[in-house]
């Protein structure tokens, strides 16, 4: 459970977190982000960045997300996936790699779906933050 995350999973994650990006609250930026998780139950729980008038208490749409998914109950998650409207693929900015690191399965991994050409690319968090320091390393 959690080691694969198959092509169909990927785009329908893709999918929420498209319609999530609609919700974003970005008058300063002008640049919606939305996020959709798929938890170990295979819930699907979305987000997207909520900025605020004093620039850096804004939130990204990862961390949104996340943290919703954490209030929830869940404390790992199998998948990740995030877009922005405006350009062709984004990220996780570092932060968020840190964040989403929290959450991942004990010697498992995350996947985190990026936009692609023809179709989402599935990536890991071990490919975006390698050698990471994590909840393991404070045993
Ligand atoms: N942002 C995200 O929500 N996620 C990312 O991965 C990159 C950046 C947000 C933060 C800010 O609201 C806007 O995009 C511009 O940086």
């Amino acid at each position: 459970m959690g080691d694969t995350i198959s092509m169909e999973q990927a785009a329908l994650l893709m999918e929420a977190a498209r319609a999530a990006a609609n919700h974003a609250y970005v008058p300063y930026s002008h640049f919606p982000v939305g996020a959709a998780l798929l938890t170990m139950d295979d819930s699907i729980i979305t987000g997207a960045n909520v900025e605020n008038a004093s620039y850096p208490l804004s939130v990204c749409a990862e961390r949104v997300t996340i943290g919703t998914a954490a209030a929830a109950g869940h404390r790992h998650i199998k998948a990740i996936a995030v877009t922005a409207p405006r350009v062709p693929v984004v990220t996780p900015c570092g932060g968020c790699r840190q964040v989403i690191n929290e959450f991942r399965m004990p010697g498992g991994t995350v996947f985190v779906i990026l936009e692609g050409a023809d179709e989402p690319e599935i990536t890991t968090i071990d490919d975006l933050l390698p050698r990471s320091f994590g909840p393991r390393d404070l045993e």
